[in-house]
């Protein structure tokens, strides 16, 4: 069952612990109404990724996961004949005296049985009865010439198979594409996906993140981590901690036994917040101090 409406969208993903703001999810509402790719940059561990299995999770569908990398080519992408069993197939016919006809020994090694399907080819079916989501993950990471080919399929979904013709999907998948944009997009793709720029979440949209996905840190450790967290944000630093880093360091905090952010748990910690030496560096010690004065403040319950 599709939401009928953005607000019901919104509520329904966060049934499923996603929180997303309005126009992520009035993308996501539209892209599903109306089976359209929907194509998803952001910074690193923003929720990208996780929108995708959320909708998969939501939906009842099976999610394929297609995790780009350099040099990815079209046999780990989307099909690949399987060359094993098409030698063991022609053995067999030559030792049964089978192997002068070679049209038909043609035709039953270039079939659907000796077919390996990956990932874009699985998404062209239904599985168990409805189609999947297709998540083709970070495909900055691919190079240029499997962008081209995927055009065709985001455009027509479908695919073609020189000796067996063009398998074309009864109806499109439910397809997420992310970037963490380490180079541009090719606008063909994007002209057919609509496209959404995920940002760092709002301190209250953040704060809710934590204490759903966090539940036993205390209250108080949870808004300190998050303001603490949006005020590095601020600074110009090599990588800015994502929602996955605030996450992991208020679970580490509170593995710890701490009640609130002090100096000291900042100092031993900071590692799971910033991963480059040079941003440690620049936070550590009193920029530390200062950052946590100025988010104590903002973590501080209003009075009244
Ligand atoms: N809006 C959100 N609601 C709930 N959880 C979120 C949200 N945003 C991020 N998260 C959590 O943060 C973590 C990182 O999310 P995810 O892996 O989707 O990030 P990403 O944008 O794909 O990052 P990367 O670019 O590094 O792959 C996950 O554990 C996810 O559950
Ligand atoms: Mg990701």
């Amino acid at each position: 069952m599709l939401p009928s409406t953005i607000d019901e969208t919104i509520s329904w993903l966060r049934e499923a612990d996603y929180l997303a703001d309005r126009g992520l999810a009035t993308s996501i509402y539209l892209a599903l109404q109306l089976k359209r790719p929907l194509f998803l940059e952001g910074e690193a561990g923003v929720g990208k990724t996780e929108t995708a299995k959320v909708l998969a999770r939501r939906l009842g569908r099976e999610l394929i996961r297609l995790q780009c990398f350099d040099g990815m080519d079209q046999s780990s992408a989307v099909y690949e004949w399987n060359y094993q069993r098409q030698m063991l197939a022609i053995r067999l016919a030559e030792a049964a005296g089978r192997g002068g006809d070679e049209a038909r020994l043609n035709r039953q090694i270039f079939s659907e049985d000796y077919l390996l399907e990956r990932p874009i080819l699985r998404a062209l079916a239904p599985r168990n009865g409805a189609m999947p989501v297709l998540l083709i993950d970070e495909l900055d990471r691919a190079d240029e010439p499997f962008e081209a080919y995927l055009m065709e399929v985001l455009s027509d979904f479908q695919v073609t198979i020189p000796e067996l013709g063009t398998i074309k999907a009864p109806e499109p998948p439910i397809v997420i594409l992310t970037s963490n944009r380490t180079r541009e997009i090719h606008d063909a793709i994007k002209r057919r996906c609509y496209y959404y720029w995920v940002d760092y979440p709002e301190p209250a949209r953040e704060l809710d993140i934590v204490r759903r996905k966090v539940p036993e840190a205390p209250a108080r450790l949870a808004g300190e981590v998050v303001s603490f967290v949006q005020e590095v944000r601020k600074l110009d630093l090599f990588k800015l901690p994502g929602v996955s880093e605030t996450l992991d360091w208020v679970q580490a905090l509170a593995r710890l036994d701490k009640l609130f952010l002090d100096p000291e748990a900042i100092a031993t910690t900071l590692g799971i917040l910033l991963k480059y030496q040079d941003d440690l560096v620049r936070v550590r010690g009193a920029e530390a101090e200062r950052i946590l004065q100025t988010a104590r403040t903002a973590a501080a319950p209003a009075p009244g």
